[in-house]
């Protein structure tokens, strides 16, 4: 195999990816190694992993390697054979949920399960009024992509219509404590799919409205827009691909922290710590319609190897008590973000929980203009400085933290000690 600089890399990425294939940061990285908060570049270089949410307990855990690696040098096929793996899997996953959800479908990706809980909110209410907020993503295929406002689709095959947006919640600029502004606007697009004839099948979230910047939602904060949904006769889909798997430290699911329980439930990301694994998770007869009305096969989905690493996902999260420690070192965290805005009048707002959390830059208080520019700044002077993190929400001006889960306090301080110095240096004009 060829060793490439890394020009040659960008060169050869455009020559063979095609162009707009986006990377992180103003100098890409180059990582050839992990394990577990840590990633190694081409040359050696030590850098401390504060974004990916993916490897959730950790890069290489030995673990998923070791299931994986078993697995695979037993047998892999697919779920039209008997196979113990994704029932054991099934079994232990839901037996982490709410007593009504009690059945799965399970997927490669976040986005397949979107999809697939859509066309599960079609099936069941025979309706096919979507609606989510307008400042979000849930994948790439061509029916939730339309749901995308961060990554526009181009074309629209004639779907556009079946969607509906209300506005992101914003916390900092926007309060609604307890999430009544946000149930009477759902309601009012809900009224307007009726009225278009349409119809109203579900609302699509995030319950901790990551992609959105993860405004501070108080736990119990979705109660009232689960009410007018369920009133309505539509279904509510938890997109818990970022939120899921412990990643708020008081819960194992984000939907629980926020006082709901979802008809249907999506996962994906941190579910095999890399490997390509998502699913959908609701209610039996909710399973039975779909599987009646639409026969849904996925050749990957759900096959041994895949389940094998996600059974070792669950186990690694319980043996290490991983949401627990998510929440000791997120409060430690939010101290320390604490101090620095307290020192740094550029920090406007900072918010989180548990492994994840994060700080909203403004260009000045009162006015809370944001200060994007100067967040991506921060970014690139912190990936120099061997720390990886990157910008979310509506105006690009919110840091992302959202390291793996064995993320520790000494950890959490190399990457504020660090934060600190960056932010003392960098200009807040360009
Ligand atoms: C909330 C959410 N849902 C769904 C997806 C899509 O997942 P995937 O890229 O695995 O298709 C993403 C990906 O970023 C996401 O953030």
């Amino acid at each position: 195999m060829m060793k490439r600089t890394k020009e040659q890399l960008l060169v050869d990425r455009t020559r063979y990816l095609g162009p707009n294939v986006s990377t992180f940061y103003d100098d890409p990285v180059h990582v050839v190694r992990g394990e577990g908060v840590w990633l190694w570049d081409a040359d050696g270089r030590k850098y401390l992993d504060c974004y990916n949410n993916v490897p959730h307990v950790g890069h290489c855990n030995p673990r998923v390697v070791e299931a994986i690696c078993r697995q695979a040098s037993t047998l892999n096929t697919h779920t039209r054979y008997l196979h113990d793996g994704i029932l054991d899997y099934v079994e232990k996953l839901t037996g982490t949920m709410d007593a009504s959800l009690d059945t799965a479908i399970l997927t490669c990706t976040g986005s397949e399960a979107n999809d697939i809980a859509l066309r599960m909110a079609e099936g069941t209410t025979g309706k096919r009024g979507i609606i989510a907020t307008d400042a979000t993503y849930h994948g790439n295929t061509a029916l939730v992509s339309q749901l995308s406002k961060s990554n526009p689709p181009s074309v629209g095959f004639g779907l556009g219509q079946f969607f509906r947006f209300v506005e992101a919640p914003d916390s900092y600029r926007n309060p609604d404590p307890d999430g009544a502004k946000f149930a009477q606007s759902v309601a009012e697009q809900i009224e307007a799919h009726e009225k278009s004839g349409i119809g109203f099948a579900a609302l699509l979230i995030c319950p901790y409205f990551l992609n959105e910047g993860f405004p501070d939602t108080p736990d119990g904060w979705l109660k009232p827009t689960a009410e007018v949904v369920r009133k309505a006769g539509g279904l509510l889909i938890c997109d818990e691909v970022q939120s899921g798997f412990g990643r708020t430290g008081t819960h194992m699911w984000a939907h629980e922290k926020m006082g709901v329980v979802p008809d249907v439930m999506t996962l994906g990301k941190p579910m095999g710590n890399g490997h390509p694994i998502g699913g959908v998770v609701t209610r039996g007869e909710i399973l039975q319609t779909f599987r009646s009305g639409y026969r849904y096969f996925n050749t990957f989905g759900g096959n041994p190897v895949s389940c094998a690493a996600a059974m070792a996902v669950l186990e690694e999260i319980e043996d290490k008590a991983l949401v627990r420690h998510a929440n000791t070192v997120g409060q430690h965290a939010r101290k320390r973000l604490e101090a620095l805005q307290a020192k740094y009048e550029v920090i406007g707002d900072i918010r989180g929980s548990g492994l994840v959390f994060g700080a909203e830059m403004v260009l000045d208080r009162d006015s809370k203009e944001p200060a994007s520019e100067f967040t991506d700044r921060v970014i690139n002077a912190m990936r120099q400085r061997g720390i990886l993190h990157s910008k979310l929400g509506r105006h690009k001006n919110t840091l992302k933290i959202r390291p793996p889960m064995p993320f520790s306090v000494e950890n959490a301080d190399l990457l504020f000690d660090t934060l600190d110095e960056v932010l003392a240096e960098t200009r807040l004009a360009p």
